[in-house]
């Protein structure tokens, strides 16, 4: 089994590396599926994998022996259970697995993954630092493992044709691309539960992983973890990184240029870490400012549609809902603006009706198609082809959130070198793109 030990991990690292197991799959070959975590995300996915052609549950990993019995009777063959995921890894007639756990748990569990020859669908964010999302591309690169992340909206057809639409010059130069987290989590949001002994020591110690030891609290464990910044980066992470793809993939922009966020705790009433309302501002080239509002005390609508995302170019805005998207033109006038005088004014009547759209309406549509983003997976297995939502791209996306996170924590603008991963003008920023890990975990 994989060690977590460092006195152990080089040795059986080269000794998984040269041992890798990967089959080469017939066109009517079932692939052989492991799942790792089935929580609230992880049985969905499962559920999804399920519905795919040519796969079968192969083995489930859980903390949760009641959530892993879901998942066998779910599944119909009787797949074995494991509590340590490194177990299910060692299983040989694994092909791929599903990781659904939180956050931190991410790249330790795909980069093992990928040492041992399993292909691998993460879910979103990809990582909980930028230096690991960075050694899970490169892992997943150098093993050449077929890789998917938890983002489907990289397989909406509609999100297709409008990311080509607005990348072509559709909607003209995107000046400002928005998005949202909006819901009224006042008065008490995820409540105040005091801390207490853990009702599971080992599977507390299980929970916490590579992350800083705590006294245990309900409230950093199932879902309610996103609250806080040792498992994951919050709502900028947990929902953000989804917006901030959709706008990477809009605009064609690989990173932004800089970053500076606001925000705080200021009125819901419960223990988390993260803020309940916050404004995230990028500068990307284009330029482009994009801008992530984070209204968790208030829910009244972000924009005229109630959008998640809008995207406002010189000749239209698209406003991105979640499974359509439409295209408002705006109306202008070559006239160069004028200071108009009282004579002036009696002409004025020509201004206003010679402003004129310059672009026609228009509308794409398409189903939720989650199925399809986990059958993509499994067809690139086959063919070897990337996937729609591959490592790299989710390491940009999430990288983009996680720096936000580092600007807000530090009350910093920060400039941002996208190929060396490094901030330019703080070098104490730098120290919050990785983590040490707590004894003995240590990512290869
Ligand atoms: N793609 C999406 O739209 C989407 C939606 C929701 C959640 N997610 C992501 O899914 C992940 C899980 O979130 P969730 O809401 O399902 O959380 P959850 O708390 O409901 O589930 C996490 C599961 O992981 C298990 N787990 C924790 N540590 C483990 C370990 N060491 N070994 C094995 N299992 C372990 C837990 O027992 C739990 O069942 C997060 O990264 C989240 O961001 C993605």
């Amino acid at each position: 089994m994989i060690p977590f030990t460092r006195r152990d991990f080089a040795r059986r690292t080269a000794l998984v590396s040269a041992l890798s197991y990967s089959r080469i799959l017939g066109a009517n070959d079932r692939i052989r599926v492991g799942h790792i975590g089935l929580g609230n995300q992880g049985a969905t996915v499962h559920s999804q994998f399920l519905e795919c052609r040519n796969q079968q549950t192969a083995a489930v990993c859980d903390l949760q022996d009641d959530y892993m019995d879901l998942a066998v009777r779910k599944a119909g063959n009787s797949p074995p259970k494991y509590q340590d995921y490194r177990k299910l890894l060692d299983q040989k007639d694994v092909d791929a697995v599903v990781i659904a756990t939180p956050d931190h748990w991410h790249a330790l569990m795909f980069v093992h993954a990928c040492l041992a020859g399993k292909d691998v669908y993460i879910e979103k964010p990809l990582s909980l630092t930028v230096v690991e999302g960075r050694k899970m591309v490169e892992t997943a690169e150098r093993t050449s493992r077929v890789t998917q992340s938890g983002i489907y909206r990289r397989s909406q057809t509609f999100l297709k044709e409008a990311a080509g639409f607005v990348r072509s010059g559709g909607i003209g130069h995107v000046t400002v691309a928005k998005s949202y987290h909006i819901m009224n989590d006042w008065p008490n949001g995820i409540g105040r539960p005091p801390d207490s002994a853990p009702p599971d020591a080992k599977k507390w110690d299980q929970w916490v992983g590579p992350a800083p030891m705590r006294p245990y609290n309900p409230n950093r464990t199932f879902y309610n973890f996103r609250w806080f910044y040792d498992y994951s980066g919050g709502q900028l992470t947990n929902f953000g990184v989804h917006h901030m793809d959709v706008i990477r993939w809009c605009l064609g922009q690989d990173s932004p240029r800089a970053v500076t966020a606001m925000g705080g705790r200021y009125t819901v009433g419960d223990n988390r870490e993260i803020p309940d309302t916050m404004e995230v501002l990028w500068q990307f080239d284009g330029p482009t400012m994009v801008v992530f509002s984070q209204y968790n005390a208030n829910a009244s609508p972000g924009n005229i549609q109630n959008a998640e995302i809008e995207l406002r170019g010189t000749k239209g805005t698209m406003f991105i809902h979640g499974t359509r998207s439409e295209v408002v033109p705006e109306k202008v006038t070559e006239m160069v603006k004028f200071a108009r005088s009282p004579l002036d004014r009696q002409t004025e009547r020509a201004y206003g009706p010679s402003k004129k759209a310059l672009i026609a309406a228009k509308t794409a549509h398409s189903t939720d198609d989650r199925i399809g983003h986990c059958q993509n997976f499994l067809d690139c297995i086959r063919s070897r082809a990337k996937c729609n939502a591959d490592v790299l791209s989710t390491h940009l996306s999430t990288s983009a959130t996680l720096i936000a996170n580092i600007a807000y924590r530090t009350r910093s603008y920060l400039e941002w070198d996208g190929k060396a991963e490094r901030f330019t003008n703080n070098a104490a920023a730098n120290q919050y793109l990785s983590y040490n890990y707590r004894e003995p975990y240590r990512l290869p």
